[in-house]
This record gives structure tokens, sequence and C-alpha cells, in this order.
């Protein structure tokens, strides 16, 4: 019981940073060029995704809809990224979409 116990305690505090309310722009940056640049860059397959293709409005109906591939597939198919890390990537895209105060590309 005790054991259980502690386990779960651990589990809420490894889980919490992850799950922040709104997402992390940083980990957002991170994630995007580990997982989605493999596809999302000149030449690729899913061709050029940067916070710039859209406007702030457009990125959150899009991470609502949570489609992708031409609303083909869910978002997030060929990542290893769970809800909470597409929160982040959400948060890095709304931050410099092309309308937001600091519109920017993801680098790398
Ligand atoms: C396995 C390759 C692959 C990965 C990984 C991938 N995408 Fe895509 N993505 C595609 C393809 C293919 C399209 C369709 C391109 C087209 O319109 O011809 C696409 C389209 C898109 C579009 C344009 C709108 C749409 O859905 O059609 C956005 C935005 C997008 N992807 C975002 C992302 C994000 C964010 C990630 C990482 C979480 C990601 N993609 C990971 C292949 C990928």
């Amino acid at each position: 019981m005790r054991n259980t116990l502690f386990t779960l305690l651990a589990m809420a505090a490894l889980a919490a940073p992850l799950s922040a309310k709104g997402g992390s722009e940083l980990k957002g940056k991170f994630y995007i060029l580990k997982q989605c640049k493999p596809c999302h860059a000149e030449g690729k397959s899913g061709g050029v995704v940067t916070p710039l293709i859209k406007t702030q409005a457009q990125w959150k109906a899009y991470f609502k809809a949570a489609k992708h591939n031409k609303g083909t597939e869910k978002l997030g198919a060929h990542t290893k990224l769970t809800p909470a890390q597409l929160k982040d990537v959400e948060a890095f895209m709304v931050a410099h979409a092309s309308d937001s105060p600091q519109p920017m590309t993801c680098g790398g």
C-alpha cells in the first residue's frame, strides 16, 4: 500500500510539468524539430510547415480538430507525441503564428 501510494505520487510529480495548462512553447519547438520536421521541410512529403503558415486562430482550430494530412488521419499519427506534448506543439505554433506578436519559424 505504501509503495503504491509512493508510485502514484511520483507519477503525479513527473506528469505535472507535461500537463501544464496551455503547454510549453520551448518543449513544443523541440518536439516539432524532432517529430514533425522529418516530413515537414523543403522537399519532404509534408512540405514546409512552420508557425507562419497559419494565424493564431487557425492554429487553435487546427489543434482542436486534431486532424492531419488533409483531414485523413489523427494529428500526431506518425509521431510518438502524447496529447500533452501535442499541447506543447500547439503552444509554440500559436505563440509564433503569422499574426502573433513574435512571428517566427521553428528554425532547424
Ligand atoms: C510521416 C510524415 C509526417 C509527419 C511525421 C508529420 N506530418 Fe504533417 N503532413 C504530412 C503530409 C504528407 C501532409 C499533407 C501535405 C499535403 O498537403 O500535400 C501533412 C500536412 C500537415 C499540415 C497541413 C494541413 C494538413 O493537415 O493537411 C500541417 C499543419 C501539419 N502537417 C503539421 C504537422 C505537425 C505539427 C506534425 C508533428 C506533430 C506533423 N505534421 C508530422 C506528413 C507528416
